[in-house]
């Protein structure tokens, strides 16, 4: 039987308002928004300020609001809001990666002694049904991989330069589309695509892992030499978040990556996403669709609020499995380093190198390193660096030395 829903809304920003409208165009659901609890009373909004209250208490203690929706900027205030919802026994649907990702054990444990249910489709690549496939679709399928971009902000940016629009407009312009986080930092830095990979990592392995133990590094530090040597070999520059199980360890890092034109990701522009998932049984797969913005994010939550009229919950059942995979570092990617600096160059360790270009004004090289000696870097602050991820460039340890030494013997053999 369907639940009647009586919403608890917080937040009326870009997403609070794409919901209120989205609602009112689906006249399939029986949920209607009793109350909304806002910061500044003096904004002009697009419903009567009758709608409105600014006391958290105007929700939380109405025990007619059986589902919390949380749409806020602020994760210390939407922690404080989720867990008291939950412990009072209502539902929650929240599009805050940032907050889900750091308390993701603590906040389900109350949600399942509350017994009530706790989902976010909407904080991952928005309108992109990307949690409740991995939690049902594949749940019997074994993923090796969950990679692609999850930022639609940086992704807007990036595309926006092969028009040759400047960084800070560019920016500008996807904080005035809604794109962009109230701190676009968390953008930019790869923070954002970060708390977007712990919760796939959640949902596609099984592990919890906490934000501050998975590298990410984002697009500030690009200079135009990079973009030149990208367009030279037919790259584009994407920020990918990037998953990847090897036997029961698994690996996750933010980083930009050049992708080839023939790869899936190469025409994802603007602040669309792309999901792409790989699978033993049924291979890759691409879920695209846009990351950001009003209605696209607000579709996700009203698909929250509609799968909880049959109260559905996530199960997490790889989470319960009895081998647990471990997070690990000691992988190999191929890199491209660029720098003004070419003594720069050496305070990364190259385990094998490619190629080396000099010149009086840029030099990078590329080749293969080993992502524990890069995951020690703080490359968001680095100004005189920049690294990316080249293409076909993952391997774990025993395919990297076997690699090696074939190569090692192939180098010694032309001398
Ligand atoms: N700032 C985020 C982005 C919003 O640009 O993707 C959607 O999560």
């Amino acid at each position: 039987m369907r639940k009647q829903l009586t919403i608890g809304l917080f937040g009326f920003g870009c997403v609070g308002t794409g919901l209120y409208e989205v609602l009112n165009q689906s006249n399939l659901l029986d949920a209607k928004i009793k109350r909304i609890i806002v910061k500044d009373r003096t904004k002009k909004r697009i419903i009567g300020a009758e709608h409105f209250g600014y006391e958290a208490s105007e929700i939380l203690n109405d025990e007619e609001i059986n589902l919390v929706v949380e749409l806020i900027n602020d994760s210390n205030e939407a922690l404080a809001i989720v867990r008291e919802a939950l412990s009072k026994g209502k539902h929650v649907v929240s599009a805050n990666k940032k907050l889900i990702a750091e308390h993701l054990d603590e906040l389900l444990n109350l949600a399942k002694e509350n017994n009530v249910s706790f989902l976010y489709e909407a904080s991952v690549a928005g309108s992109i049904p990307i949690i409740r496939n991995l939690e049902e679709y594949y749940n019997n399928d074994s993923l090796s991989s969950v990679q692609g971009i999850v930022n639609g902000t940086t992704n807007y940016i990036l595309t926006q330069a092969n028009y040759g629009v400047s960084y800070a407009d560019a920016l500008q312009k996807a904080q005035e589309l809604g794109f962009a986080e109230a701190d676009p930092t968390l953008d930019v830095d790869g923070f954002d695509s970060k708390f977007k990979l712990v919760l796939l990592i959640k949902h596609a392995f099984g592990l919890t892992v906490q934000p501050e133990n998975v590298f990410n590094y984002g697009i500030r530090q690009i200079k135009p030499q990079d973009v030149k040597y990208a367009s030279e070999k037919d790259y584009r520059i994407k920020l990918f978040a990037r998953a990847e199980k090897i036997g029961n360890k698994i690996v996750g890092f933010v980083a930009p990556h050049f992708i080839k034109k023939d790869h899936v990701a190469y025409q994802v522009d603007n602040e669309f996403n792309a999901v792409i998932v790989e699978a033993s049984f049924s291979d890759r797969q691409l879920f695209l669709g846009k990351g950001a913005g009003s209605f696209p994010t607000a579709s996700a939550v009203l698909s929250d609020v509609s799968a909880l009229q049959y109260d559905y919950q996530y199960e997490y059942k790889k989470s319960n499995t009895e081998t647990k995979p471990v997070y690990a570092e000691d992988f190999y990617l191929k890199i491209y380093l660029a720098s003004k600096d070419i003594q720069a160059l050496n305070e990364i360790p190259f385990y094998f190198l490619d190629e080396k270009f000099q010149s009086s004004g840029y030099n990078y090289q590329t080749g293969w390193v080993k992502f524990s000696d890069l995951s020690k870097f703080d490359f968001n602050n680095i100004e005189k660096l920049f690294f990316a991820v080249l293409p076909e460039s993952f391997k774990d340890e025993e395919e990297f030395l076997k690699f090696k030494a074939e190569n090692e013997v192939l180098v010694n053999e032309i001398a």
